[in-house]
């Protein structure tokens, strides 16, 4: 037997174990793990570095229309290839529906977006906006049965939210079929409150978005989407969580036995409210996401979640718009009321080195959470394991070499994304993945080398978390 490729020499990091191996790699699947593994066709040596499944970013936003003017700078190409370049070898986009568009509608236009673009694999989740008869009865099934196993719902923004009652009309068709709820957990009606009473204020700066969403109106709607959940009995995914308030609640929920699961971003974890602004400039508005980044002490908090268990996800939400120019933040001109400035930042290229600089090297997470939290959780909740997210006999072989003591000062030029600006610049990170392999084929080793179209779409299965829970009553 000879291997395409031999990996010499590596400390490989899995969710649940480390050890000294070499990996053989055949037909783009992961073919053996031992020590002193015959000769590849080609050979990387690894010298003793860690290797991790590549990442899976299970929440990204490419070439999604606005319906305001503002356009996302990345597509399925500049979108994959950032993506490759920070050690992520799948990702998971959205197809949102816009009111009025059949789900089906959405789907297709969302393939044709991605057709020949990607270089790394992708899956979609849907974005439920229009929960007619129609959808809940026929689309939704269907497209869940043909491997759009999860879906995002919206609690805020008028373009996309549910009312309760659509959204437990919702939750019913993901129990029945099984699939996995996303929860965007913003409190709608507070928001527009707030910003109408900014606004009327003369507060029209960046800075005053995050005084428009403060924590609680995530920590209600957090509240309310886990009690909806509860009613229906069905397990769901609450996304960017920002801080305390909201991982209360998710806490207390998973205290009780519910399936709650919860996803935070680096955002969170290395950007204050401070970002947006600390004077009336517009730079701020560089970093207006949703919810806002909150302080330093509910960063902490996001830390202890990560090490804790509380969170299972950690995902760029990656939200691409530029800076300068006519068509991104600066859509409604170059000093828009912060309600007009697209919400979302760039993110799918830094996730990973983030988090290993951030987490691993300084101690706050292991290797094995660090594995968890940015593939292998992702691959179980939303139907891609176990080709996806591990390093394991027949897995995809969808790997990270990392490079690590070096210090690098992260800075926009570095960057593949389309994006004009990082959140990020400036910060010294000491990791970076040296090489990416996606199938086995090196699509980042400083360089990116993917080829437009090379990423193949992944149909996902009925995640296992997704099940309602199993009561004694209840088993078979
Ligand atoms: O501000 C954000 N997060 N924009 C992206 C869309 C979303 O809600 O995830
Ligand atoms: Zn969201
Ligand atoms: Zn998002
Ligand atoms: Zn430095």
């Amino acid at each position: 037997q000879s291997f395409d490729t031999v990996i010499r020499n590596a400390r490989v990091a899995t969710a649940a174990d480390e050890f000294h191996s070499d990996i053989g790699i055949l037909d783009g699947r992961i073919a053996a793990l031992a020590v002193g593994l015959p000769a590849g066709q080609r050979e990387i040596d690894a010298a003793g570095r860690y290797v991790t499944p590549g990442g899976i970013d299970s929440h990204v936003h490419f070439d999604q229309p606005t319906g305001d003017g503002s356009v996302m700078a990345d597509d399925f190409f500049s979108g994959t290839t950032s993506a490759a370049c920070g050690g992520t070898t799948t990702v998971i986009p959205f197809a949102c529906q816009q009111k009025g568009q059949t789900l089906r509608a959405a789907v297709e236009d969302y393939h044709r977006r991605a057709d020949g673009k990607p270089v790394i694999d992708y899956a979609f989740h849907l974005i439920v906006t229009d929960p007619t008869p129609r959808v809940l009865r026929d689309e939704l099934p269907a497209l869940i049965n043909e491997g759009y196993t999860s879906f995002k719902i919206y609690m805020t923004y008028d373009a996309l939210k549910l009312s309760d009652r659509d959204i437990l009309e919702t939750l019913s068709v993901a129990r029945r079929e099984g699939a996995m709820v996303m929860v965007h957990a913003e409190n709608s009606d507070c928001i527009a409150w707030l910003t109408e009473r900014l606004l009327a204020a003369g507060h029209t700066q960046p800075r005053y978005h995050a005084a428009s969403r403060p924590m609680l109106v995530e920590r209600e709607a957090t509240h309310r989407a886990i009690a909806l959940a509860e009613l229906v009995d069905v397990p769901i995914l609450v996304v960017h969580v920002s801080g305390r308030e909201s991982v209360d609640q998710i806490r207390q929920a998973q205290n009780l036995g519910l399936k709650v699961y919860a996803e935070t971003c680096p955002q969170y974890l290395f950007l204050t409210a401070d970002a947006l602004g600390c004077d009336d400039g517009f730079e701020g508005a560089q970093c207006i996401c949703s919810p806002p980044p909150r302080d330093a002490a509910n960063q902490q908090v996001i830390w202890d979640g990560l090490e804790n268990g509380s969170f299972a996800v950690f995902s760029s939400d990656h939200a691409p718009f530029r800076y300068h120019g006519p068509d991104g933040k600066r859509a409604h001109g170059d000093n828009a009321a912060f309600n007009q400035v697209a919400n979302g930042i760039p993110g799918v290229e830094t996730r990973m080195a983030l988090l290993w600089s951030e987490g691993v090297r300084r101690g706050r997470i292991t290797p094995q959470d660090f594995v968890a939290l940015t593939a292998t959780n992702a691959a179980r909740l939303y139907g891609l394991y176990p080709r996806k997210g591990s390093i394991a006999i027949g897995a995809d072989a969808d790997l990270v070499i990392w490079d690590e003591g070096g210090h690098i000062h992260l800075d926009n030029a570095m960057l593949h994304h389309n994006v004009d600006y990082t959140p990020y610049a400036g910060m010294c990170l000491s990791a970076w993945p040296a090489i990416t392999l996606s199938r086995g084929e090196v699509v980042w080793d400083g360089q990116p080398r993917g080829a437009a179209g090379r990423g193949q779409f992944l149909p996902c299965l009925r995640p296992d978390p997704a099940r309602p829970r199993r009561r004694a009553a209840e088993l078979p």
